[in-house]
């Protein structure tokens, strides 16, 4: 059994994030969406705010279990038997920070690999940091984030719909 691992902060979890969510979920037998525990950096929505979000999201993928972490990210891969880190590449300013991760947690885990997947060309130019920045100036980001969490998100960063 192949588990492979896609984590991140998602906060919140945008469409770029669902769509390599969906495509690594074919890929392997189980997919861990890891929710890291950066309470210290002042996300915008909370740990179990971001992993019900995804829940809700991810609802029709099958083979899929929404869990979170603190620490490095090597120890809990480790922990529920994970192989393959899944990260999503929008575009070449991301990959020398993916690099240097995939190289780090290599040195630290020799038993994991690192898998890229390239970003839908429709989503390069998202993050969540963008989707924010649009919801507090009360633009629509409805052709950013799920449908199944669209109203919750505006609701929290905008303080409403328009
Ligand atoms: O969505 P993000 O914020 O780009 O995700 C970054 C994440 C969670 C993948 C990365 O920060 C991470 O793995 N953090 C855990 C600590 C760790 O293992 N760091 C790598 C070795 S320094």
């Amino acid at each position: 059994m192949r588990t492979a691992i896609c984590p991140g902060s998602f906060d919140p979890i945008t469409l770029g994030h669902l769509d390599i969510i969906s495509r690594a979920s074919k890929m392997f037998d189980k997919l861990v969406v890891a929710v890291l525990d950066n309470s210290s950096k002042q996300p915008s929505f909370t740990l179990d705010e971001r992993v019900a979000l995804i829940k809700k999201a991810t609802m029709g993928i099958n083979n899929i279990e929404i869990m979170s972490f603190s620490g490095l990210l090597v120890d809990f891969a480790k922990s529920i038997n994970a192989s393959i880190i899944v990260k999503g590449l929008r575009a070449v300013s991301d990959f020398e920070y993916e690099f240097q991760m995939a190289l780090i947690n290599k040195e630290l885990y020799p038993d994991i690999d690192t898998v890229f997947l390239t970003s839908d060309s429709k989503y390069m130019y998202l993050s969540s940091s963008v989707v924010k920045e649009i919801a507090m100036h009360k633009g629509d980001i409805k052709a950013f984030v799920p449908n199944e969490i669209y109203t919750e998100v505006v609701k929290r960063l905008s303080g409403g719909l328009k």
